[in-house]
């Protein structure tokens, strides 16, 4: 794997020591939540979805099955060994007609995705990508007016030493309150933690850009 200087140190870091044992330890533990999201985000047949950072595709199964064969999933990624895993994901459950993923840098979307998308779905990135507020700029500006937004992630504010170190291997930052710059944009904002009492808290929250 060649790396430009625009890629990002992380996607370095999922190649060599996280994509062999991503889905092992987060495929059940984020499942019941990537559905959640999915589901506020209406999704629907014929959609074209953005899945952002979209790792070894966990999401897009759900994705290809809601936006259905007239539908489009683009993926977007800066790990070549996570998006070798989505690929062979699509091929295992025959959805490669409507999948197309770009290895690249969230930070360069604008000229990765020029079309407009009907949804767009940020799951477990904004507490990893470098420059996560831009990055949801940069997202938000290539959703459809009336598109769908849904965001899942982790937020711990003051993680205890044990949630630090699980973070650190993921290389997230989780005390970054991923769902804030959705909540500035989208008027219809709404926000869930799962479980709401729990020390390690995931989140999903949603909204629609409005129409002007
Ligand atoms: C925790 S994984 C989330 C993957 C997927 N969204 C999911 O829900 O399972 C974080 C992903 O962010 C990607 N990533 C990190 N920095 C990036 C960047 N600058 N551009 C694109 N992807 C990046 C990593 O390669 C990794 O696949």
């Amino acid at each position: 794997m060649t790396y430009h200087p625009w890629m990002t140190m992380k996607s370095w870091f999922y190649d060599h020591f996280v994509a062999n044992r991503y889905d092992n330890t987060l495929a059940e533990v984020t499942e019941e939540f990537r559905r959640i999201c999915i589901d506020n985000t209406s999704i629907e047949k014929g959609n074209t979805v953005l899945d952002l950072g979209c790792g070894t595709g966990l999401n897009q199964p759900i994705l290809a099955e809601r936006v259905g064969p007239e539908g489009k999933i683009i993926g977007v990624d800066a790990s070549g060994n996570m998006l070798t895993q989505a690929r062979s994901r699509a091929e295992q459950h025959g959805y490669t007609d409507r999948l197309e993923l770009i290895h690249g840098d969230l930070r360069e979307l604008e000229n990765l995705v020029t079309i407009e998308v009907d949804a767009v779905i940020a799951t477990l990135i904004f507490s990893v990508v470098p420059a996560w507020r831009e990055v949801f700029s940069k997202s938000f500006a290539v959703l459809k007016p009336g598109g769908r937004y849904g965001v899942m992630d982790n937020y711990w504010p003051s993680p205890g030493l044990r949630l630090w170190f699980l973070s650190w291997t993921f290389a997230a930052d989780a005390k970054r309150p991923g769902f804030e710059p959705l909540k500035q944009a989208a008027p219809d904002f709404k926000l869930e933690y799962h479980p709401p009492d729990a020390d390690v808290q995931f989140y999903v929250a949603w909204g629609t850009k409005p129409t002007q």
